[in-house]
């Protein structure tokens, strides 16, 4: 058994993350400085560190890089170094070419290569420690996401005293599909050194255990797993539950009531000639997000003649994301033919079918989007749970826009009123798209009230209390159920 961390420097709250909440830029003066980044983890969870005296532990996202701890904001964060060939090896390959598309309905083929899975242990190991090295006895410690499900067994064989929780932020497989990878059965064990393991829904927490239920023989009851070790000895209990993940919605709803981001709206909607109807897709340039799919029923319904140039305009924000992983490389060049075929086709002098936009940018210029969308597509083939859906209806303050939601997000549990559409289905997603561009205007405003007030009681503050509530509160005793 290590003996915890005494150091002044000694955390009682730490967040462990692939990515630290940050990005270097280059000041006005020459001189790098970090910034707040955005994108929906960090959006999650900063509100969370800023009300807590907490700290964070991530990659600073340059590679072949060390960076000494550093403060930001009332934040404490402890770069973790990663070489250009864990990036290549851990990141681009187990983390994105493996582990994403298995857990996405492997929807281009996952990559099996031992030499990533010899990397991404090793990397979990490296993250295991920093946080080992600076968590105060007794501390809280709240592991994110998939790039790092071993950290919470290697932190709980290093520090048996700390209190270990991890989030998945994306789907779990069902077992069919889970049961393709080498090291399922390692992946399950690093997972069950939490004491808590999150997901956005319930099915994904049945589905991860059904997988324990079948490849690793602990007892299973209810949402508790009845952890053994080797020798059949009960070590703890690891318990699984849908903590579906939210935005900051105050924020959003400030942004929508400024002056500022207002006049910006109107200037955004002049600037693409006044259509009567804008239609907007927000996304990471990625293949889970059914872009090609919304593209393809935008450009049909103007082949068709239901919707005409002028009158109708898809704005299509795709930020950049994973550039150098062949499939993501792969979808740029499928989604860039698709728009240029279709703009070709469909444009006039004075007005464009879609405005593609391969940009990201920052909430304000979000928000004033959010603000001129009439109808928002939201597409996903699989999606952890999809926050520029919520975001949307929270931008809805006097604005009755339209959502259309993919069944396959984490959000349509919660947002019951979209419209809500299988993605695969061209010719439905093509009806809903007209649904929404001809929904009658009471109709609009009573369904984004119901999603309103769900958005508003159930804020990204509230998950994460609720989360750590139920991480606090260990109700079973280990060894009490055989
Ligand atoms: C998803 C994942 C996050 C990830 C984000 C951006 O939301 O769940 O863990 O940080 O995408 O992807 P990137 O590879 O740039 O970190």
């Amino acid at each position: 058994v290590a003996t915890p961390a005494t150091s002044a420097n000694a955390y009682d709250f730490i967040v462990v993350a692939n990515r630290l909440p940050v990005d270097r830029k280059i000041g006005a003066d020459g001189e790098p400085v970090w910034q707040r980044s955005p994108g929906g983890l960090v959006t999650a969870l900063a509100p969370v560190m800023e009300n807590n005296d907490g700290a964070w532990v991530g990659w600073h996202g340059a590679p072949d890089e060390t960076v000494e701890p550093f403060d930001q904001g009332n934040m404490h964060l402890v770069p973790v170094p990663l070489s250009a060939e864990d990036v290549e090896m851990y990141y681009e390959g187990f983390s994105n070419a493996t582990l994403w598309p298995l857990y996405h309905d492997v929807i281009v083929p996952p990559e099996y290569h031992r030499t990533w899975w010899d990397r991404y242990e090793r990397v979990n190991r490296r993250f295991a420690e920093a946080v080992s090295e600076i968590a105060a006895p007794n501390a809280v410690v709240w592991v994110q996401d998939y790039q790092l499900q071993l950290v919470p067994a290697m932190l709980r064989s290093a520090r048996p005293d700390v209190k270990i929780g991890f989030f998945n932020h994306i789907p779990f497989p069902p077992y069919e599909i889970f049961a393709q990878l080498p090291w399922r059965a390692r992946i399950l064990d690093g997972l069950l050194g939490a004491d808590l393991v999150g997901f956005q829904r319930q099915s994904d927490a049945n589905n991860f255990l059904r997988s324990i239920r079948r490849l690793r023989g602990h007892i299973v009851r209810g949402s508790a797993v009845h952890v053994h070790d080797d020798a059949g000895t009960p070590t703890h209990i690891s318990r699984a539950e849908a903590h579906p993940i939210s935005i900051d919605t105050q924020r959003i709803i400030d942004l929508a009531k400024s002056p500022e981001v207002q006049e910006r709206a109107k200037q955004i909607r002049s600037e693409l000639g006044n259509p009567d109807t804008v239609l907007l897709g927000v996304d990471r340039l990625d293949y889970t997000k059914g872009i090609a799919h919304r593209i393809k029923a935008f450009g049909e319904l103007l082949d068709d003649g239901r919707l005409s140039v002028g009158q109708a305009c898809l704005v299509q924000v795709a930020s950049p994301s994973r550039e150098r992983v062949g499939s993501y490389l792969n979808l740029r060049e499928e989604v860039e033919g698709l728009v240029g075929r279709i703009n070709g086709e469909h444009d006039t002098l004075s007005h464009t079918a879609i405005r593609y936009l391969h940009h990201s940018y920052p909430v304000e210029e979000m928000v004033a989007m959010y603000m001129v969308a009439d109808v928002i597509l939201v597409t996903a083939l699989r999606d952890g749970m999809n926050l520029v859906a919520k975001e949307y209806v929270a931008s809805q303050d006097d604005q009755v826009g339209v959502l259309v939601l993919s069944e396959f997000t984490g959000a349509a549990d919660q947002l019951r009123h979209a419209i809500q559409v299988n993605p695969h289905d061209i010719d439905g997603l093509k009806d809903a798209i007209v649904q929404a561009v001809e929904m009658p205007e009471a109709e609009a405003k009573r369904r984004m009230r119901i999603m309103r007030r769900h958005i508003l009681s159930q804020d990204v503050t509230r998950w994460s209390e609720t989360f750590l509530r139920s991480l606090s509160n260990e109700e079973i005793e280990v060894g009490a159920e055989k």
